[in-house]
């Protein structure tokens, strides 16, 4: 059977800043919390960084071109707040932005819609230094940062993010600590939950204020979770880990409220007036998803849960994270039920597979194409149920530095030879430009 999506659906694909640019020390760019993380022995894979990536800050004529030849609308991509402002407060670096500038024309002349996210992980070091997420203060500096692109940008971006998955970048970076900048402490994530929660209002109405009429949503991350037993203790622990994980972010902003079990706890952090800030109207829905998670009780963990391997047997791909396109097609279906009638965007969707250069100099990648083309059957059944799918981005454009994995995980639908810059286009980017291009999907 082969289904056709909507004639005006959005083809798209994903990248982030720090994953892909390099050039960390060139044009006067700060370091950020992913510099210094990286660089520390023992937290990413290898001891891998992020000082080349895939060398985009040089090589973006090239990629722009690998877009145009892919077919697809849209670009999202992000700004990288420490080529913007290098102390993250104060004086613009006025090379930094001419970087996007130029990156924002050429997409348009190769008539790619740029969405432009203000940011992906790369918080300026010296915000950090100040307490980050944890400090008020970041959320003020953030809005400043965002009036500066929008100023710069705003002519010829209309879709904007405010933050990509603040989930993970509350709870990864300050609770789990595998993430910059590598806290692991209780209280610094209901802190920095509602400081990222502050800084995406204070963002939209910084943006609004540049520009009316542009197109303005946050990027939250949604897995499902599901207890390991029906036992109490595990039913608890994935409450809690949904509050956390998929709640904390899209119900302050869209409904008003923060969500039970941790309301009470991050109330202390709020302030007068500060809800009426984060819930602002937004534009669309935007969501990454990966997989479902699996979870139970763990009475050490820092929110008493603890997330569990897929079962033997369940297919999983190259991260370990379990394939099921029907958890995929139920996230659709709960979003348009909880939040409303948005038009919905899958942001980032993709898979990790250990891809390999043949022979021939090509790079075959079944697995991925099969991942593609079953998720995208379950938008395609989402959509059929009414909920209003209006893009679908793949993650991610290339091969990049996959944060703690570093360059041992490859999410491309374009093969980055990390030694040489090669640029090969794998199996799936052949599938996705015939998508792209208006062919029905064969399921
Ligand atoms: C998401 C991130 C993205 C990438 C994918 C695999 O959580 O937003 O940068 O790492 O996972």
């Amino acid at each position: 059977m082969a289904e056709s999506f909507p004639p005006d659906f959005l083809w798209g694909a994903s990248t982030a800043a720090y994953q892909i640019e390099g050039a960390v020390r060139e044009d006067g760019r700060g370091p950020s919390i992913w510099d210094g993380f990286s660089h520390t022995p023992g937290r990413v894979l290898n001891g891998d960084t992020g000082d080349i990536a895939c060398d985009h800050y040089h090589r973006w004529r090239e990629d722009v071109a690998l877009m145009r030849e892919l077919g697809i609308g849209a670009y999202r991509f992000s700004t990288a707040w420490p080529r913007i402002q290098p102390t993250g407060r104060g004086a613009v670096n006025e090379p930094g932005l001419a970087f996007y500038d130029r990156l924002v024309d050429a997409l348009l002349a190769a008539d790619i819609e740029p969405w432009l996210c203000l940011y992906h992980w790369d918080l300026p070091q010296p915000l950090e230094d100040r307490g980050g997420w944890r400090s008020r203060d970041v959320a003020y500096w953030y809005r400043d940062y965002a009036a500066i692109v929008a100023r710069r940008l705003g002519d010829r971006v209309a879709r904007w993010a405010t933050f990509n998955e603040p989930n993970m970048a509350a709870y990864r970076g300050y609770g789990e600590g595998d993430h910059a900048p590598g806290i692991k402490s209780r209280a610094a994530v209901t802190a920095a939950i509602h400081t990222l929660n502050l800084a995406h209002g204070l963002g939209v109405m910084a943006l609004r204020e540049q520009r009316a009429g542009l197109k303005l949503g946050n990027i939250y991350n949604l897995s499902p979770r599901e207890p390991v037993t029906d036992r109490e203790e595990d039913m608890v622990a994935c409450r809690m880990s949904d509050a956390i994980m998929n709640r904390a972010f899209p119900d302050p902003q869209i409904l008003g409220h923060y969500p039970e079990p941790v309301a009470a706890e991050i109330a202390p952090f709020a302030q007068p007036g500060d809800e009426a800030i984060v819930r602002q109207k937004l534009d669309y829905f935007a969501f990454n998803h990966y997989a479902p998670s699996r979870v139970r009780w763990a009475k050490d963990a820092l929110f008493q849960f603890e997330r569990v391997a897929p079962s033997v047997g369940v297919p999983v791909t190259d991260m370990g994270w379990e394939i099921s396109p029907d958890a995929f097609r139920r996230v659709m279906i709960d979003v348009k039920a909880r939040y409303g009638d948005l038009p919905v965007y899958i942001l980032e969707n993709g898979a990790a597979f250990a891809d390999a250069v043949d022979g021939d100099g090509k790079v075959s990648d079944p697995q991925r194409v099969a991942y593609l083309r079953a998720y995208l059957g379950a938008v395609l059944d989402a959509i059929a149920a009414g909920v209003p799918v209006k893009g679908y981005f793949v993650w991610s454009l290339l091969d990049n530095f996959e944060w703690a994995f570093g360059y041992s995980r490859r999410f491309g639908i374009v093969y980055v030879d990390f030694a040489t810059q090669q640029r090969i286009p794998k199996a799936s980017y052949s599938f996705y430009r015939e998508l792209a291009r208006g062919a029905p999907l064969a399921r």
